[in-house]
């Protein structure tokens, strides 16, 4: 009987891959011979020697001490891709809401008061405020072109923007099956001069910690939008919010919620919401099931 311990609420469709004869998953067991998980933080918690593999619900496994549980011989296993559309889909939304200035609009529409009529007279004077501007002809950079940042690309060329990217593990092969779409850069600097927005895909290390900081977003276009749908800290919201009030930046749409960003009336927080819909939930745990069992029964490595 393998032993598997959930450590945060798993999908259904993804538990319903362990028959029970063969498996016990449940959220306490003793002596579990594999962790499933999603955002949860195990750096600080005692992880049994019973442990022999954990899986990540989910793209980024920065939540787990990868190091120490190489040193143990622990594979760690995540679900690249699972989640993208998701992540897609909520980039795009952030995109529109930045660029079209929805949330401003919306609180402001909230606001207006008196009869019908003179409703719509204030109507015609505060639309005046929310003029924004659309996709077509902008340019979108991405950082990171995995699963999420690939995927966002291409729904950004289909939308009539012009796509730059930057990957630094960006293989000779992949870089040639992006090629037709995606101009590349070949640094930083050089996709975020050429930016009107700037998506990261990433994950967050010592070498993405303030990657975008205030020397890099100057170079940027004017007006430019900056979304961070991937982890807190990659942007520096310090120089973000500095260059908000300066009038360089737009808006900056980040999927992490901050006392020092949430008051600020051009930039939208959220939830780390990216990877929450049903589909990727589903996804992510089916994945993540799919690779756990193919290691304990069979002693397969995939995606660690
Ligand atoms: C990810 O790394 O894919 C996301 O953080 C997933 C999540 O929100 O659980």
């Amino acid at each position: 009987m393998y032993k598997i311990q959930t450590l945060n609420n798993i999908s259904v469709k993804g538990l319903e891959k362990f028959p029970r004869e063969t498996y016990e998953v449940a959220s306490e067991i003793q002596n579990p011979d594999a962790y499933m998980l999603r955002s949860l933080k195990l750096h600080n918690v005692d992880i049994p020697e019973s442990v022999l593999a954990i899986g990540r619900a989910g793209a980024g496994v920065n939540n787990i001490p990868i190091e120490k549980m190489s040193a143990r011989g622990v594979p760690v296993f995540n679900a690249p891709g699972a989640n993208a559309n998701a992540v897609k889909e909520l980039v795009l939304t952030g995109m529109l809401l930045g660029c079209r200035n929805i949330c401003q609009a919306w609180e402001c529409a909230k606001n207006l008061t008196g009869d019908d009529e003179s409703i719509s007279k204030e109507v015609e004077q505060v639309k005046k405020k929310f003029v924004g501007f659309e996709l077509p002809g902008r340019t979108l950079g991405v950082i990171g072109l995995g699963a999420i940042g690939t995927s966002v690309a291409n729904m950004a060329r289909d939308l009539g923007m012009n796509v730059v990217g930057y990957d630094p593990a960006l293989t000779v092969e992949r870089a040639w099956q992006l090629s037709s779409s995606i101009e590349s850069a070949n640094t930083v600097d050089e996709l975020l001069a050429k930016s009107d927005f700037v998506t990261i895909h990433v994950p967050f290390n010592e070498g993405t910690k303030n990657l975008i900081n205030a020397r890099r977003i100057n170079t940027m276009n004017d007006n430019a939008i900056i979304l961070n749908f991937s982890r807190n800290g990659i942007v520096n919201d310090e120089d973000a919010v500095e260059a908000l009030n300066a009038g360089k930046l737009y808006s900056y749409i980040c999927d992490f919620p901050s006392n020092l960003l949430k008051d600020h009336p051009r930039v939208i927080t959220l939830p780390h919401l990216g990877a929450s819909t049903g589909e990727a939930e589903e996804n992510c745990a089916i994945m993540i099931a799919d690779q756990l069992k193919d290691f304990l029964e069979n002693g397969n490595i995939k995606n660690s």
